[in-house]
């Protein structure tokens, strides 16, 4: 394991908030939360937080969210709007949707100011099946390309068209990496999930080696079980671009540093990491259906939202205990068993990244699958 630092010190955890969660692609949210032009929200990531905004042509737009006259956010965090444009709540400077300045009251016509200056600060910004990423560095690679591998796994599940229907968050004691740890093993199941061992047999399935940023695997459904829930009934529809394999599976995919997703016959469930202390993380989590199984008479989302809030209390509660076991001045590195491979290939993702090496690269992704 990482030494025991990596789980309690908060100078680890800044760093890891300047290079992990602003340094790269990191996930800030869903396409859908911005469907119309004029649509703008705020939302915590790394250090600071960005604005993203829909312009009129339908483009995402990612800006840093602060203001280029005296750096007031633009939006609170967590806060949204929909309007023509972006306007600073503090003397009133206004932006176009694609960042550049329309109005500085009291500067036109002033000498040697010129607007086309101050436009915001902007951020490459990219939709991935639905879910929106913003790269802080502004130099990562291609996120399509970094996760093309992983892309074929995703596809047929076309997250993009799911609705949401179910949403839950979290305030967990514990640093956001023992949650992505946990989530990449089941070896824990047996002990302390009685309802995912009826519907899914914790030795089943394998994990992948991906070559780009992500970690993950698959477990099988036992017979007769249509999907996770509480009596392996599914009340939506099976997503329609599913093969025998994916009826009868569940992928679980980690997408560094801040994505859990988690595909299943019926459904897609996200949870979104945003690290908010070396011990507390807020997990935003949520359920996606086919829109066909929204339309079904009286549907209700709550067989998949019931059991994994069940599933999700019982992991946030280990992971609490890990956390505060860690926070021992005696705590020491174990040893990871063989059925916790893809939490040995998250580590080495983390350790390479502590090393200096680009997580959000090519040439990472390969040598973390080796
Ligand atoms: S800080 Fe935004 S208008 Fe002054
Ligand atoms: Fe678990």
């Amino acid at each position: 394991m990482l030494p025991s630092a990596a789980y309690v010190d908060p100078a680890v955890f800044a760093w890891e908030q300047r290079h992990f969660f602003g340094g790269g692609w990191a996930c800030v949210g869903f396409a859908a939360e911005l469907a119309s032009p004029g649509d703008q929200r705020a939302v915590s990531v790394g250090e600071g937080s960005v604005l993203l905004t829909r312009d009129d042509d339908g483009d995402l737009h990612a800006f840093a969210n602060f203001c280029r006259h005296r750096g007031h956010e633009l939006l609170p965090c967590g806060g949204s709007a929909q309007r023509p444009s972006i306007v600073c709540p503090y003397h009133s400077w206004s932006y176009g949707l694609d960042g550049g300045l329309r109005t500085a009251k009291g500067f036109k016509g002033t000498p040697g100011f010129d607007d086309s200056k101050w436009g915001l600060v902007e951020l490459p910004v990219t939709d991935w099946h639905g879910l929106i990423f913003v790269d802080g560095s502004g130099t990562a690679v291609s996120l399509e390309s970094a996760l093309a591998d992983l892309d074929e796994l995703v596809a047929p599940y076309e997250p993009e068209r799911l609705v949401i229907a179910g949403r839950h968050s979290y305030d967990a004691g514990s640093n956001w990496k023992i949650l992505t740890e946990n989530y990449h093993e089941c070896y824990h199941c047996p002990m302390i999930h009685p309802e995912l061992c009826k519907v899914s047999p914790p030795k089943s399935g394998e994990n992948y080696s991906p070559t780009g940023p992500w970690v993950g695997g698959w477990m099988d459904l036992r017979e007769g079980m249509e999907t996770m829930s509480l009596d392996g009934a599914s009340l939506g529809v099976p997503l329609r671009g599913l093969d025998i394999t994916g009826l009868r599976n569940v992928i679980y995919i980690n997408i560094f540093p801040n994505v859990l997703l988690s595909l299943h016959p019926d459904y897609v469930m996200t949870h979104r990491l945003t690290p908010l202390a070396a011990d507390r993380t807020l997990i935003e989590c949520t359920w996606a259906f086919a829109p066909e199984a929204l339309d079904k008479p009286g549907f209700d989302p709550g067989y998949a939202v019931e059991f994994w809030d069940i599933t999700n209390r019982q992991d946030w509660g280990a992971c609490e205990s890990v956390q505060r076991g860690l926070s021992s001045p005696h705590a020491v590195a174990g040893p990871l068993s063989p059925d916790e491979d893809a939490v040995y290939q998250f580590v080495t993702q983390v350790a390479r990244g502590y090393a200096g090496e680009p997580v959000w690269s090519a040439e990472a992704g390969a040598k973390i699958a080796s």
